[in-house]
């Protein structure tokens, strides 16, 4: 077999496999109700890097921190790798992406807990630091929920999408699409 068919075949493998993938997270985003734009947008590597710039700053110690809407899981688990002492949540609706955190999870050897949950039902009374990167319908919802239900001195974080009716303690851009500043602006608040 001559180079050119390998690298054809190579690259139509791959091909098969990155649409392969594509249509379990489209499937997984139809059976759990989520809205396309939803599907995948992690937060970047300097988004990580800010928010936990952040977190050093409130010289906390004993810390419950949710993620709502963890996604695959990243932020959830770089959390518990650079603060082995946090009790560290996440929560998606997608089961699929559940999974897949906990698999990462545990081949990273962190003791994180993902639970399939619609964020807006989950009990936060628990919480210190609850952290968002989620669309500005779902923030309005979360802030109304957050109002009743949170406990006074709870920190929040929120990743380009602020709360609409509450101050920020602190504002800090990430800078992640230099032409769009409030691309993964980091928000902080405290109830
Ligand atoms: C932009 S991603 C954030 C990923 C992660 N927090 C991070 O920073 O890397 C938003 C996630 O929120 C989830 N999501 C949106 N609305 C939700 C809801 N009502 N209940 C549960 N998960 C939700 C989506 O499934 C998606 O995985």
């Amino acid at each position: 077999m001559n180079f050119i068919a390998l690298v054809i075949i190579i690259a139509f493998s791959l091909a098969i496999i990155a649409v392969f993938l594509y249509s379990i997270f489209l499937i997984d985003a139809i059976i759990s109700n989520i809205r396309v734009e939803y599907i995948d947008v992690p937060s970047s590597k300097r988004a990580i890097e800010n928010i936990k710039k952040t977190i050093r700053e409130l010289e906390l110690k004993k810390v419950v921190f949710y993620d709502l809407g963890s996604s695959r899981g990243s932020l959830a688990i770089s959390i518990k790798k650079s603060f082995p002492h946090f009790d560290v949540y996440g929560f998606d609706r997608s089961g699929f992406k559940i999974i897949l955190s906990r698999a990462k999870a545990f081949l990273w050897g962190a003791k994180v807990n993902f639970f399939r949950r619609d964020i807006l039902k989950v009990d936060i009374r628990e919480a210190d630091i609850i952290y968002t990167y989620v669309w500005p319908t779902t923030v309005e919802k979360l802030q109304e929920k957050f109002d009743k239900e949170a406990k006074n001195g709870t920190f929040f974080i929120a990743s380009t999408f602020p709360f609409p009716n509450w101050r920020a303690i602190l504002e800090r851009e990430t800078l992640t699409i230099k032409r769009d500043p409030s691309f993964e602006k980091i928000f902080l608040y405290r109830k």
